[in-house]
Parts: C-alpha cells; sequence; structure tokens
C-alpha cells in the first residue's frame, strides 16, 4: 500500500519520527522534548508532514511560508528537512513529500518554492520541478 502523507501527530515521536529526521543530521531530542518544539514550530506557522507505511513513520518535510514587501506582498515557500527512513529509501517517499508541499505552497498563494540542498542531490529536486537558482550562503554561529 502507497505510504499516507498528513500532518505530523503527537503519536509520530515515539513512532519512527525521530529515526527519519536522524537520517538528515543528529536530533539530540526526547520524544517530549521534540514534541515542545512541535507545538512552538506549529505557532511559528512551519508545516511538518510525515509518510505513515503500516503504522510507522518513513519519511518527513516542512514548509515555511513567508510573507514579503516586495512581490506585492506575495508569499514564498521554504522547503526544509526532507528525510526519509534509511530503511525507506529509493522508493519515491521523498519526491512524494517534496511534491506535496510544493502543492500545499501553490493552494497557499505562493509564487515560488525554494530549498537548498546537497550538489548530490540536484538531479533529485531537478525531476520535481525545481532549477538551480542561486548559491547558498551560511555562517556558523555555534556548534552543534
Ligand atoms: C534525499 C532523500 C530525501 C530521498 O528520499 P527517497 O525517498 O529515497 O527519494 P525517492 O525515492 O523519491 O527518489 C530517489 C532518488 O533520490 C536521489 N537520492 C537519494 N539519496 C541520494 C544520495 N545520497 N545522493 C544522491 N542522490 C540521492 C537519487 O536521485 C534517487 O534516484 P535513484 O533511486 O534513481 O538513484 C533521502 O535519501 C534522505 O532522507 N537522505 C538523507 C537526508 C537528506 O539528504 N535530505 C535532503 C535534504 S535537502
Amino acid at each position: 500500500m502507497p505510504p499516507t502523507i498528513r500532518l505530523l501527530e503527537a503519536p509520530d515521536f515515539d513512532n519512527g519520527f525521530l529515526a527519519t529526521l536522524a537520517n538528515l543530521s543528529p536530533v539530540g531530542l526526547t520524544p517530549a522534548e521534540a514534541e515542545r518544539i512541535w507545538h512552538l514550530r506549529k505557532q511559528a506557522g512551519v508545516h511538518t508532514i510525515v509518510a505513515e507505511a503500516d503504522g510507522r513513520i518513513i519519511g518527513t518535510a516542512s514548509l515555511i511560508l513567508e510573507q514579503k514587501f516586495i512581490h506585492q506582498g506575495g508569499s514564498v515557500g521554504h522547503i526544509e528537512d526532507v528525510a526519509v527512513h534509511p530503511d525507506a529509501g529509493g522508493h519515491g517517499i521523498g519526491s512524494a513529500l517534496v511534491d506535496h508541499l510544493t502543492g500545499l505552497a501553490r493552494e497557499r498563494g505562493c509564487y515560488k518554492v525554494i530549498l537548498s540542498c546537497l550538489d548530490r542531490l540536484v538531479p533529485f529536486y531537478e525531476r520535481l520541478g525545481f532549477r538551480r537558482h542561486d548559491s547558498g550562503m551560511r555562517i556558523d554561529l555555534k556548534a552543534v
């Protein structure tokens, strides 16, 4: 059965969500700590979705909507933290999550969606309709 894609819910913190996200970067949170942060993220308007298959979370991605002054106050969608559980890669789940968030940004009236990724993932995003644009820049302010 294809995975269900839906918004993150509280029981997901004990059901594969943190292990899935750890495929992107170490998380370092207990399920309870992650749940507290989830509430703060929701208040800040971050949409976190998950892919669920056979009762387990196997994928996640987030969308942040930003209203600009430029472009007559138009909105931009930022896709962040796309991750698929290491046991579930290569089955289209990452693609389905990114497509879902692009669709959500379109529904919310965004004029574009942007994200940054490693060079090796450029073909993955190009297959989903994205094109290379600009350069990502970073300054590290704390060791994490
Ligand atoms: C990138 C990621 C989300 C893809 O998820 P997925 O469900 O495997 O993706 P799909 O099945 O939809 O697409 C598979 C394609 O992803 C790309 N891909 C996946 N992992 C890759 C990697 N390590 N290097 C390069 N390309 C990769 C390939 O193009 C692959 O196509 P192929 O199977 O024909 O080789 C997943 O591998 C992951 O969680 N990686 C670790 C976290 C990460 O890097 N997230 C992206 C942040 S921008």
